[in-house]
This record gives structure tokens, sequence and C-alpha cells, in this order.
């Protein structure tokens, strides 16, 4: 199959920065250098283990999917971050306490090198939280020109070809958009004029697609998912792509949920409750980051089992989401689920699940593939939203006309479609009507 993406090559060094330098930035950075170490493997991550099928089953053509797409190096990664405490990314790591010390120990010094810059913060939009490493400037535009010299000169002193810079900070106070979202006009003026509804986020996005930078948004905030950073991404050629990483509960929601409805499997009520200790959590306690947490934690459920379609079997269910702070745990949440089904002539049953994870450990290889390949789309001419990226995502950004697809399997299936779109090879539909003539 012919198509005309042409992709550059992933050529020099490619710089990651990072707002927030948290629990999932430092075992994100601290596993690519023991991964290039060959002190740790990167479990979890699709462009560093996983492989693509090509054309028929009979060719038996199954590359590694990163040696069929060129995807920047592990060797080519350069960090850099921005955060309200000044930790470096080792002392941040040992305070996150999600990877012990014989991990944290090999790579000390260049975990150490990473000092976060002073962030664009406000209290009022992350009210657990402050410190003493911030920004200052006369109105948030004045912000984001400061962000823009941060970018320009870390580029500078190392010799860095492309960048690209993925949200891993905290979660913001539930917005919705507004007036001042629409246009990148009324955007640039309301951070003029100090308006409220400019979270610091967009203020980092801004930044990022003014420098033809990419942005991925890691948290359920608003940030890029309103017409203006729509507008902003084309205007400046980036991709962009969001939003909440599709770690525990929510993972666990879009592999089961799909099953169920595929064998027409009725659903009473689904009620999920977390307790977890990091410091997400704790920012999470703030009812206002838990909105912004819950809308996007409610809605895959709605999305893949498509009420409106089957009335009887989803019209009605029960659907609750709970975060409860419980320091002792620290990163390594507990998700427990209980699932009230029905079946035949209705007869009830239900699924328990309790889910011991490290949420770190879940969302560190998505940091990573998304970071690869939205260079790649950058690479490959993609503007804009970027739906592919869906699969990593709890509320995958779309094209507004649209609504979002949540099932894993089926984002999966528009991943690798895209890869195969990439390289000119034939899309997979799974008929195979021809293995039976
Ligand atoms: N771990 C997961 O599984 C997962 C899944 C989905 C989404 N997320 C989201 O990823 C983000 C990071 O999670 P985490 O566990 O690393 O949290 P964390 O609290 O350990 O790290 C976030 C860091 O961001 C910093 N920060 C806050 N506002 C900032 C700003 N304006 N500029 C710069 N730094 C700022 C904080 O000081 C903190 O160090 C959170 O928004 C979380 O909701 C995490």
């Amino acid at each position: 199959m012919k198509n005309n993406v042409n992709i550059k090559k992933p050529q020099g060094k490619l710089g990651v920065m990072i707002p927030g330098l948290g629990a999932v930035a430092t075992t994100f950075i601290s596993g690519v250098l023991l991964t290039k170490k060959g002190l740790g493997r990167p479990y979890g991550s699709l462009t560093q283990m996983g492989t693509i099928r090509l054309g028929k089953r009979t060719e038996k053509r199954v590359p590694k999917i990163k040696d069929f797409v060129e995807l920047a190096e592990l060797e080519d990664l350069v960090f850099a971050s921005w955060d309200v405490f000044p930790d470096n990314a080792y002392e941040s790591a040992v305070k996150a306490g999600v990877l012990n010390k014989e991990h944290l120990d090999p790579i000390r010094k260049e975990l150490e090198s990473i000092k976060p810059l002073p962030a664009v913060f406000d209290r009022n939009y992350v009210k657990k939280l402050d410190g003493p490493n911030k920004k200052t400037a006369a109105n948030k535009y004045e912000l984001a020109l400061q962000l823009m010299e941060d970018i320009k000169k870390f580029k500078q002193e190392n010799s860095l070809d492309r960048l690209v810079m993925i949200w891993c900070a905290s979660t913001e106070i539930f917005m919705k958009p507004g007036p001042v979202h629409q246009t990148v006009d009324s955007l640039e003026k309301a951070m003029k004029e100090n308006d409220p509804a400019i979270a610091p986020s967009m203020i980092y996005a801004y930044a990022a697609i003014r420098s033809g930078i990419p942005f991925v948004n890691g948290a359920p905030n608003l940030t890029v998912d309103i017409p203006a950073m729509f507008d902003l991404a084309k205007k400046h050629q980036v991709p962009i792509a969001g939003k909440d990483f599709k770690t525990g509960q929510t993972l666990m929601k879009t592999i089961i949920a799909p099953g169920l409805k595929a064998r027409l499997i009725g659903l009473n009520g689904w009620f999920s409750t977390n307790i977890l200790g990091n410091r997400d959590g704790e920012v999470l306690d703030d009812p206002e980051s838990f909105k912004t947490k819950e809308e996007s934690k409610l809605g895959a459920l709605e999305y893949i089992l498509q009420p409106d379609l089957y009335p009887d079997l989803y019209g009605k269910f029960y659907h609750k989401v709970r975060i409860n702070y419980y320091p002792p745990r620290q990163d390594n949440k507990e998700g427990w689920d209980n699932i009230d089904i029905f079946g035949w002539l209705g007869y009830p049953m239900q699924i328990k699940i309790d889910f011991l994870c490290r949420d770190s450990i879940l969302a560190a290889p998505i940091v990573l593939d998304l970071v690869l390949f939205i260079d790649l789309a950058q690479r490959a001419g993609f503007r804009g939203i970027q739906e592919w990226l869906s699969f990593y995502f709890k509320s995958p950004m779309c094209a507004p006309e649209l609504y979002p697809e949540h099932d894993l399997f089926i984002q999966l299936m528009k991943l690798k479609n895209t890869l195969r779109y990439l390289k000119g090879e034939k899309l997979i539909t799974h008929l195979g009507l021809e293995y039976y003539d």
C-alpha cells in the first residue's frame, strides 16, 4: 500500500522536557537509564518489546515495532524537568519510594544531575501543594515566555535535534472549556490579563506548542483539550495527545468491559475504590482535583458499553469511583472493584477484583512509548490531536465531532494500523476469508 508519508529519520538527540519531577517522572527516567545500562528490562513498553504482524498470517512477518518504525533510541534521550520542589531526580525518586536502593544506586549520578527548573505554579489550581521553586512574572503570558526561554536554552546547551514535552505534574482542579479557550487570540489575551481560566498546565502547553514541540498530557487536566490549543497546534505544525495515563483500575476496566459487552453480559453496577498513599493521592484528596480525576475515570464505561444501543443490558448500571488517600501504602495502590453482572434470563453474578498495583510502575512504560511515538508523529508530519495514541489514555482526546474510543483492543488495533499506514503496509482487517478460498 502506497502512502505519501515521509518520515524524517530520528537523527541526533531527543530532549524530553517534563513538568513535574515526581513519582511517575523519576520512575520513567530511572527505567530508561537502567535499561541503557542493561540493569533493567522495559516491561510494559510497546515500543521496546512489542511486535507487529505484517501482511498475511502465512507470511510470518512479525518484526519488533522498534525495528519496523524509525523511533528515537534510548541512548539519544536527554531529560529536563520543572518542579515546585527543588529536589533533584535522585532525591525525588527516593522520596517517591517506588524504586529500591539496588535500582537507584547505579544511576545515582545521572539522576542527581537532573535538577528541576523553577516551575510555573499556582496554588489555586493544586490546593494541596506548595513549594519554593517557582517562576514569577507580571502575567501568565510572560511566564510562557520564560518557559520558552528554558526550552531554547536546554536545546542549545545539549545540542538537541528535537524535543517533546510530557506533563507528569499534579492533577489540577476541574475546569470546563470556556469562551477564552476558543481561539488562539482569546487564549493569549486571557494569558496577558491573568484570567483564572488559564491553568499552569496550559501555560506549559502553550510554550511547548509555540516552540514547535509536541505536547502530551498525562494528567486529566483540561490543558490542551480546548479548541484554542487545537488551532495553535495546527498553526505551529505540532502533534498533541492526552489525557490521563491509563493505568491501574481504569486499565482493568477497559480490559474487562469490552469482554462483558462482547458476550452481551448485562451490568447492574460497578463499584471501584482505591487506597493510595503517594503525593498524587494526597493531591487527589482535595475534592476539586478529585473531580477532575473522577470525570476522567467515569467516562470509560459509558463509552465502551454504549447504553443507548444496549438499554436492556447497560441502560441502568450504577457506577461509582472512590479514591482514598492512605499514606502507609505510598505508591503501592490497592484497587477493589465489585462488578454486579447478569446473564441468561437475568440471573445475577458478581466479579471481584483486588488489584495490588504499583501506579508508577504501570505509568513509566506509557511515558516512554508516548515520548517516542509523539516524536515519530512529529517527524511523520502529523499535526493536532493524535487519536491513534488513545491506547495510553483514560480520557482520550479526539476530534470535536467524534466520541472517544475507550476499548483497549480497538485502541491497540488503531495504533498498530497507524504504524502500518505510516510504513505503507497493508492495514489488517482480521477478515481472513482468503485463507479458505
Ligand atoms: N501513576 C499513575 O499511574 C498515573 C496514572 C494516570 C495519571 N497520572 C498523573 O500523573 C501525574 C503525576 O503523578 P505522580 O504519581 O508522579 O505524582 P507526584 O505527586 O509524585 O508528582 C507530581 C509532581 O508535579 C509537581 N508539580 C505540581 N504542579 C506543578 C507545576 N505546575 N509545575 C511543575 N511541577 C508541578 C509536584 O511538585 C510533584 O513533584 C498526576 O497528575 C497523576 O494524576 C498518574
